[in-house]
């Protein structure tokens, strides 16, 4: 696309003035590039600083795209409203642009490479006149760990750079690391609305045209139009999950849309667990959890809550390291009850996007309290009350409004988060959302059985992504929109990472798949879930060990009533059973989109997922 307005003026290579600490050639080489292409008014290098931090603060609430939060209530914390049409992840307009089509797969959005860079020169074509374009170096994981990768981040979003300072380890440390010739993912970013010359900017700038675009060979991503998360913070979703996919394809590691926490029991052993659920379906939650009192000091800590990246060390296990330093959570159903430990993380330093604004300068959503404030300022702008909410079913935040807040400030967060060697992994958890059918808890009797019960994993949509919400797709690991390669060819990569693990002389970690959204015919949630969730853990953990019992089925191992520990819950037998049990007939139904997935996927589908598939069809019809 043109910008038609601007057609008139010079094209004007601005000096780009690297300072002096900035050694990387092509880094330079690169910025100078995107910038004669974007043609911003000015070129800012980030250093990541606290004052440049508050300074883009500053700027933005001037601009009246953050509002300060009362000081003394949320101390530097900041609230953004979003364009009403930017709020989410958008699926269908991300693509994957492997030079071979079959190398994105059935399940991304393709286009060739060179039709792409087209398309992308004429958007990208004088975006950011007007705007400042800010270099954003970041390190995902640790600064200098092996496991850690280097991007830079060309953006013209102030919201952007403030977010990834949060989200990563972002500043004038990663240019050290970068030296005169490191290897960096670019990445470019553009809202898509420049500025002409004198033309007042708008509160949320954005562009109905969408583009989130990856080029896995040459490890680019360019993301054109949108200004909200996964779209714009492009060392999230687009660098740790779809390039690093293809990273850890090539280099025999996993970048995963998983959790990491430790499980610690009572007699001090301790466990790391991690665990993968679609968007908006509880990791941050699992991550953070409280054991319920009662349960005899069960102790949880978090290493991650939506992203890890998995290598397997010499001893054989897995080591698992989260890339990211912030958590950027799902604000509505959070509160003091549910997650406790979320909500002392945002006491302060924290973004809040898309959630109201009380009458005393503080934030609400939706779940915070059991009684909502008289009046509030929606996410939309406009004035709420319980009683306009009550006529209108309008919302005080959007269902995917967000907080981003800095790891470190999360009370349960472990000890060893920020080790660069990672963490061993014992066990891989796989739940969707799913109101019938999918037991509360079922185990793997094998590692392939596992890959198959994840690879075959069905949730519920949610307001995460744009599109319709509570509708059930197959959710593959919960990376169908996150997988930067052919989703069988991923498969095939879990297969063989297992088959080089069964090589060593360790346990393999064990898989489990959960689902704690099973509804009864009230349509309520029978399953307490939350801190609840323990009682699931200590039993995967009591399988771990050997002490847990349990009994066989078609499709795995699931608890009785009395394998679980009940102490301090009234949990009847007969809400369990409706959390636990297999329906023949839901299930002959589900292995059939089991099929139709395969299907979709055959083009290298590995035999050892049909033979998983046919076994499993057997074992239900006998
Ligand atoms: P992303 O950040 O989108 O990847 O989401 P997430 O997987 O981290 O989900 P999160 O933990 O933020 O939870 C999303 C929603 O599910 C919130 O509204 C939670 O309150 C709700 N939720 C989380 N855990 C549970 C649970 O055990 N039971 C029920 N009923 N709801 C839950
Ligand atoms: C998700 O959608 O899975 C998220 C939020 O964690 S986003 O950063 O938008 O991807
Ligand atoms: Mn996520």
């Amino acid at each position: 696309m043109n910008h038609p307005a601007f057609k008139a003026d010079p094209l004007t290579d601005i000096d780009v003035q690297a300072p002096a600490w900035v050694k990387n050639r092509k880094l330079i080489d690169w910025v100078q590039r995107i910038a004669a292409l974007t043609k911003p008014s000015r070129v800012v290098w980030c250093d990541g600083s606290q004052q440049e931090y508050d300074r883009l603060c500053a700027q933005m609430v001037k601009a009246g795209m953050l509002r300060k939060l009362d000081e003394s209530k949320r101390p530097n914390s900041y609230l953004a409203w979003s364009d009403p049409s930017d709020v989410a992840r958008v699926e269908d307009r991300t693509f994957i642009c492997s030079k071979r089509r079959e190398d994105a797969g059935p399940t991304n959005n393709w286009i060739e490479p060179a039709d792409m860079r087209t398309t992308l020169d004429g958007l990208f074509d004088g975006a950011m006149r007007g705007r400042t374009m800010y270099v954003v170096p970041f390190s995902m994981g640790p600064l200098g760990s092996p496991i850690a990768h280097i991007g830079v981040e060309l953006s013209d979003s102030p919201y952007v750079v403030t977010n990834m300072r949060i989200m990563t380890r972002m500043g004038r440390e990663v240019y050290d690391v970068l030296g005169t010739d490191g290897e960096f993912v670019p990445c470019v970013h553009s809202v898509g609305k420049p500025l002409a010359q004198g033309e007042q900017d708008v509160r949320w700038p954005c562009n109905d045209t969408k583009y989130i675009v990856h080029f896995p060979e040459t490890r680019e991503i360019w993301s054109y139009g949108s200004g909200y998360g996964g779209n714009a913070l492009l060392g999230k979703k687009c660098f740790a999950l779809r390039i690093a996919s293809t990273m850890g394809r090539d280099e025999g590691w996993l970048a995963e849309h998983m959790l990491i926490l430790g499980v610690t029991s009572p007699q001090g052993r301790k466990h790391y667990v991690a665990a993968a659920f679609p968007s908006a379906c509880g990791k941050t939650n699992f991550a953070m959890l409280i054991p319920p009192e009662g349960l005899g000091g069960w102790k949880i800590s978090t290493i991650g809550d939506d992203i890890a990246w998995i290598k397997p060390g010499r001893d054989g296990r897995l080591y698992a390291i989260n890339p990211e330093a912030g958590y950027f959570g799902v604000a509505p159903g959070t509160s003091e009850k549910t997650n406790f430990n979320a909500m002392a993380t945002l006491k302060e330093n924290v973004i809040f996007t898309n959630v109201a604004l009380t009458d005393d300068g503080d934030v609400w959503w939706e779940g915070m309290t059991d009684t909502p404030p008289a009046h509030l300022i929606d996410w939309r702008g406009n004035d709420w009350t319980p009683a306009i909410a009550k006529e209108t079913g309008r919302k005080a935040a959007h269902p995917n409004a967000r907080f981003t807040a800095p790891a470190a400030q999360c009370p349960s967060v472990d000890a060893d988060w920020e080790n660069p060697a990672g963490v061993p992994i014992d066990a891989f958890v796989f739940g969707g959302r799913r109101s019938t059918t999918v037991p509360l808890v079922t185990e793997a009797r094998d590692w392939v059985e596992g890959v198959y019960m994840a690879a075959t994993m069905g949730s519920e949509t949610t307001a995460a992504a744009a599109g319709q919400q509570g509708v059930v797709r197959r959710d593959p690991f919960a990376m169908l929109p996150f997988c930067g390669y052919n989703m069988s060819d991923y498969f095939g990569h879990w297969l063989k990472t297992g088959a080089r693990l069964a090589k060593m002389n360790t346990p393999m970690p064990k898989i489990f798949c959960v689902n704690w959204f099973r509804k009864g015919p009230d349509g309520k949630f029978v399953w307490p879930g939350f801190g609840e969730n323990m009682r699931v853990l200590q039993w995967m953990v009591g399988r771990i060990d050997g002490s847990a019992d349990g009994v066989e089925h078609a499709f795995g191992v699931s608890p009785r009533y009395e394998d679980l520990d009940w102490s301090g819950l009234d949990f009847t037998r007969e809400q369990f059973e409706q959390v636990i049990s297999v329906d023949a007939d839901a299930w002959k139904a589900e292995l059939a989109l089991h099929a139709d997935l395969f299907d979709t996927l055959q083009h290298g589908l590995p035999a050892a997922l049909k033979d998983a598939r046919s076994a499993l069809e057997r074992k239900l019809a006998a």
